[in-house]
């Protein structure tokens, strides 16, 4: 996912406009750029790879001007090279973009056969080529602009520069997200509040089909028809978030840590920790009336809320569909609104988990979004919003806002069960309780198991193919602890429901291929253990993570047994995610890969 930044400021923009790119990094990137206007000027720097390359150019080469734009590049049409990196130029236009123009390549065949001539590959590259000829058949910047955006079709953040106009910067969003920085005297925009944070924190946030034009002391706003929209500013808690590493060697590596803090922040929201009850939600779904519930995210935001069908289900005895949004969205599933549909993101800005909610919208169901930022598009086209409150989270691989997540699952469902009647006061203190020392727990636990768990990965960095199974809620940590070490270490990695073993994955046992199997001593224990005897019993090597009273029941030979406290069910999730996140970490660190910005991947894929 790219990142934008743009200044109309009162001195010199270039150094500051890279200085909030290093804020946006951890969107992934392969190329970055800034341009800027000075003495009727409009010049650029680009490079591959990362913002040292972009810096070292303009140490060189020094860019004046007080407004600019600039651009990561997470490479979607066209390699990472520097021509294809932005700002892109055509004849006095500069343009950034984040997202896809849909209709690109039927808009270039028209450009090219009208005598344009491209540099790059990108989809980009015809939006400038489109406002350099409407200008030069006449429209002043503001139609050419709203032409433009009534032409092209896609996802998109769109950011313009004229060199005619340089005290303007005009930008458009459709899909990915823009906001707009107030400041003294000057005016910022960027892909997200973080990246403005030093600059100010009050922020108005564009929505899907506004066109809006900042000066230095103006912001103005209309739809792609040109009739003014009103947008309100808010003051943004990005900038309360200190987005440093403190003593750890990665993003990742720290907000794996910060986890028994952050969790206790997040379920004050929920928990009158003096009471062990409940906090009412305002505005929440009342659960006492459904049918059914369906859930919909992508990636491990998928997995907390397969974790979370198990909870509802079980506690509530609600009845839960879930899917990947990438399927939810086009499988016309039938839905009713006599159920409520979940939507879980950390980012909020995952286009199919949009999209997904946007179809169970129409369909009439009361919607709920669990999600990190609130200020997010999920977030404001949902009926409820339920915080994780885990901030802001930069490291690629998601860790903190998984824990979170489920946190927040485990709650609502503890709040179902409750209001379906399903559990009584006493049942509900004795659960509120076990979320309540959880955070004691994870201490306990990232402080026991780390130097265990940090040899084993040495062990493990040497395997080319890893299995992980469990049961019941450790399934869906299976399938997160094998998404957690394929995404940072590029291991090829495979959760698997234990059961499932015999029906196909057990021909790939041998001493190869490690075998992590997580089972804490619960209702399924047995059961996975006669899993294990089977790999065991083939020559494959077991990673085991399990609890005291497992650990004491089970007498077979291991690579390793990771031993957790013995933790009520309803918690188990978030402790078993510890060693599982710590395990990738490590064996990522020992594979020497980018850990907080792994090859390929995106913080947030707010593209189909
Ligand atoms: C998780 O480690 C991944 N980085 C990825 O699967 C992520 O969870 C997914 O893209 C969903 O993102 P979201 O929570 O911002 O919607």
């Amino acid at each position: 996912m790219c990142g934008i930044v743009g200044i109309v400021g009162k001195g010199p923009v270039a150094e500051r406009l890279v200085d909030a790119l290093r804020r946006l990094e951890y969107r992934g990137y392969d190329s970055a750029g800034v341009a800027t206007i000075y003495d009727g000027v409009m010049d650029r720097r680009r490079a591959e790879g990362k913002l040292f390359n972009l810096e070292k150019a303009l140490d060189g080469e020094p860019l004046p001007g007080n407004i600019g734009i600039a651009h990561t590049r997470w490479a979607t049409h066209g390699v990472p090279n520097v021509p294809n990196a932005h700002p892109h130029f055509v004849d006095g236009v500069a343009v950034v973009h984040n997202g896809i123009i849909e209709n690109f390549s039927e808009l270039k065949d028209e450009l090219v056969a009208e005598g344009a001539v491209f540099e790059s590959q990108t989809d980009t590259e015809v939006v400038a080529h489109l406002l350099a000829k409407y200008t030069r058949e006449g429209l002043n910047h503001r139609d050419a602009m709203l032409k433009m955006l009534n032409r092209v079709h896609g996802a998109y953040a769109l950011v313009v520069m004229f060199k005619d106009a340089p005290d303007t910067i005009l930008s458009a969003r459709f899909g990915p997200p823009l906001a707009i920085g107030h400041g003294r005297g000057e005016m910022f925009l960027g892909s997200d509040a973080i990246a403005l944070s030093p600059f100010t924190n009050e922020i108005t946030y564009l929505v899907d089909g506004d066109f809006a034009v900042i000066t230095h002391d103006k912001l103005e706003v209309t739809d792609y028809a040109g009739k003014p929209v009103k947008r309100q500013s808010q003051i943004s808690q990005a900038a309360a978030y200190v987005v440093d590493k403190g003593n750890h060697r990665h993003f990742m590596e720290k907000e794996i840590y910060e986890q028994p803090e952050i969790i206790s922040h997040a379920l004050g929201h929920y928990v009158d920790f003096a009471a062990n009850t409940l906090k009412p939600q305002a505005g929440a779904i009342d659960f006492s009336k459904l049918s059914g519930l369906a859930i919909s995210a992508c990636g491990t935001a998928y997995l907390a809320g397969l974790v979370g069908k198990y909870w509802f289900e079980r506690y509530a005895r609600l009845p839960v569909e879930i899917d990947v949004a990438s399927e939810f969205r086009y499988r016309e599933l039938p839905l009713s609104p006599t159920q409520a549909a979940l939507f879980i993101s950390q980012s909020g800005e995952t286009a199919d988990t949009l999209a997904s909610l946007r179809y169970a919208k129409d369909q009439g169901l009361k919607i709920g979004a669990i999600v990190n930022v609130q200020e997010s598009t999920i977030a404001r086209e949902s009926d409820a919003v339920f915080p994780i409150l885990a901030g802001p989270e930069i490291g690629v691989a998601s860790t903190k806002a998984f824990t979170c997540q489920l946190a927040v699952l485990a709650s609502l469902a503890i709040g179902a069960a409750r209001a379906r009647g399903t559990i009584d006061a006493a049942a509900e203190k004795e659960m509120i309780g076990h979320l309540i020392e959880m955070p004691r727990i994870m201490s306990r636990v990232l402080n026991a198991v780390q130097p265990q768990i940090e040899a084993l990965s040495r062990e493990l960095s040497r395997f080319k193919d890893v299995l992980y199974l469990g049961r019941g809620t450790s399934y869906p940590l299976a399938l997160e602890g094998a998404l957690k070490l394929k995404e940072i270490s590029y291991i090829h990695a495979e959760g698997y429901a234990a059961g499932e073993l015999k029906h196909g994955p057990i021909a790939l046992i041998d001493e190869h291929m490690p075998v992590i199997v997580i089972a804490p001593y619960d209702r399924f224990f047995d059961k996975t253990v006669s899993n294990m005897q089977e790999v065991a019993a083939r020559g494959g090597k077991i990673i085991f993570i399990t609890d005291e009273k497992g650990a004491a029941a089970t007498k077979l030979p291991t690579m390793a047994t990771i031993v957790l406290p013995e933790v009520d069910e309803v918690i188990s999730p978030m402790i078993y995610a510890l060693p599982i996140q710590l395990l990738a970490y490590h064996t990522a660190v020992f594979m020497g890969t980018d850990v907080d910005q792994p090859r390929n991947l995106a913080k947030s894929v707010t593209v189909e």
